[in-house]
């Protein structure tokens, strides 16, 4: 049973709890959300509320909705404006509370912060425009209009490894167009949702009831969604997860004849051609492969590589991640702990998929006084530390070369012809970032047009989106929906299409139409 304990009373001076309404509410059972990198530092306890907090959520979410929407859209606009600005000024506070509770660098935080002030800055000046269409009409004195119309209430469920940025692509864009919203965000990283909560609701003005966050596991937000819709509460799920889950909830939604907004899994390929640039490869391999710790969306899958430089790239590839910086993310490293228990424990069943016919080329598994990697910045028996892994020798039908692999392993393939390196990059099923190194144009445009993924980079790495691209995939990475930049308004608004007819008589579309006689007869 849940109960109200206060009002506006935020998590980060106390427990951390769900937000209905503006109000603080919690009860059912409390964990602690501990630092990856010192298990032993917890960072803050949350309160989880069970399935009827979700629908309480959403329920409140729909009350609100009507208000919310009647505000104009540029006042709206000016809510993202204000919300980006206090998120630029508490900047460093929020990078650090991402770096304690999942252990990403705190460069990298600090990067993930950004892309919440890029997403309000795209999207403050979206409030003036949210266009619609004048579309001429077969008959006189009669208008054709189109007007975008938020869909309603929305819920959002997302990962922690990006805590901050992700939903920020998901809720900067729904309440700009009209909607409100319902927050599920991961367990593991509650504490700097409960952050980016409170600098929302203040920062925008937020009236309650339009930005609600509910803490909640798996199985009872998936009930409270399956409530909720069934009650005719909710009106669009957005999703970031695993393809597994987004194929549960683009069923549910589906039965209820809604389309989901998913961002799934990747198992991303980055293409070394033999006229690449060997160290700008082994650089974006290194970043896209190790940043996170290969805990990315977008993160590196597989290496496949001409047979030609095959040599000389494993070479350089592994002379780049020796030389890495691993350990402490408070420091400047490459790679920092795993962000979860559960995280290092799957990412532990990897490492038990290889066969014999891969070589894994150096030190693998947890980091320990037994098992130590040189230049370790800190102590790595505090944390949940990994080396990372390159594997080289996969192929097609390796479970290592098909299934993403969250955390720090990268595989090494070869090929003969582009065509067959694209086929390998296809072959895994899913589609959402991919990458090819050339120096030819042919190959990078024969890449672009037969790869599947949603995202192509060329000569860059497969992760490190900008926040105003469609962001997004195909296959097992999603169901072709996109966020970011002006796409992700389809996401969280419907067309409505207006006819005003001003006659003064009924007027038929395709029956009142005036017809022009073609001499079809003529010839030169
Ligand atoms: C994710 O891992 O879910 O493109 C998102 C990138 C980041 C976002 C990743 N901007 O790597």
């Amino acid at each position: 049973m849940n109960e109200v304990t206060s009002r506006r009373a935020y998590g980060l001076r106390g427990l951390v709890t769900s937000i209905v309404g503006g109000v603080a509410v919690s009860g059912g059972h409390t964990l602690p959300s501990t630092n990856p990198a010192r298990l032993d530092e917890v960072v803050g306890e949350v309160s989880f509320g069970d399935a009827s907090t979700m629908v309480r959520a959403v329920d409140s979410a729909k009350k609100a909705h009507e208000e919310w929407a009647a505000i104009p859209a540029p006042i709206r606009g000016r809510a993202i404006a204000h919300i980006g600005r206090l998120i630029e000024d508490n900047a460093e506070a929020l990078a650090k509370l991402v770096t304690a509770e999942i252990g990403k660098p705190y460069g990298e935080a600090l990067g993930e912060v950004r892309e919440i002030i890029d997403t309000c800055d795209f999207f403050l000046g979206e409030g003036r425009r949210l266009y619609g269409q004048t579309v001429p009409s077969e008959m006189p004195d009669k208008q054709l209009f189109t007007f975008r119309r938020p869909v309603g209430t929305v819920a959002v469920i997302t990962a922690g490894n990006f805590p901050v940025a992700v939903p920020a692509w998901y809720i900067v864009p729904a309440l700009l167009a009209g909607n409100t919203v319902v927050w599920k965000p991961a367990e593991y990283s509650a504490v700097s949702s409960a952050a980016f909560h409170e600098l929302f609701v203040r920062g925008g003005g937020l009236p309650d009831g339009v930005f609600n966050v509910v803490h909640a596991d798996g199985a009872a937000t998936f009930s409270g969604l399956e409530q909720s819709l069934e009650a005719g509460l909710l009106d669009k799920v957005g999703f970031t997860g695993s393809s597994a889950v987004g194929r549960e909830i683009g069923a549910l939604t589906g039965r209820y004849l809604q389309t989901a907004c998913l961002e799934l899994g990747g198992k991303n390929p980055l293409l070394v051609t033999p006229s690449a640039d060997l160290d700008l490869a082994v650089e974006g391999a290194l970043f896209s492969g190790f940043g996170t710790a290969g805990q990315r969306c977008t993160s590196l899958g597989t290496v496949i590589v001409h047979e030609s430089v095959h040599d000389e790239f494993l070479a350089r590839f592994n002379a780049a991640v020796a030389g890495a910086k691993v350990g402490d993310p408070t420091q400047d490293v490459l790679m920092g702990p795993m962000m979860d228990v559960k995280f290092a424990e799957r990412f532990e069943d990897f490492l038990g998929w290889v066969q014999p016919h891969h070589t894994v080329q150096a030190a693998s598994g947890k980091i320990t006084k037994d098992n130590p990697r040189d230049g370790f910045v800190g102590d790595p028996s505090t944390g949940l530390y990994y080396h990372p892994v390159v594997i080289d020798g996969v192929r097609p039908g390796d479970r290592i070369f098909m299934e993403e692999t969250f955390g720090p392993i990268v595989g090494i393939a070869s090929y003969q012809s582009l065509n067959e390196a694209i086929e390998m990059a296809n072959a895994p099923g899913y589609g959402l970032s991919s990458s090819i190194y050339t120096t030819d144009p042919k190959d990078a445009f024969t890449f672009r047009d037969k790869i599947s993924a949603g995202m192509v980079s060329i000569n860059n790495s497969t992760s490190g989106a900008e926040a105003h691209l469609p962001f997004g995939g195909n296959g097992k990475s999603g169901n072709g929906s996109r966020q970011s930049g002006i796409w992700v308004l389809d996401q969280f608004t419907r067309w409505q299409a207006v006819n005003w007819d001003y006659s003064g008589r009924l007027q038929k579309a395709q029956m009142d139409v005036v017809e022009l006689t073609p001499d079809t007869t003529f010839r030169l």
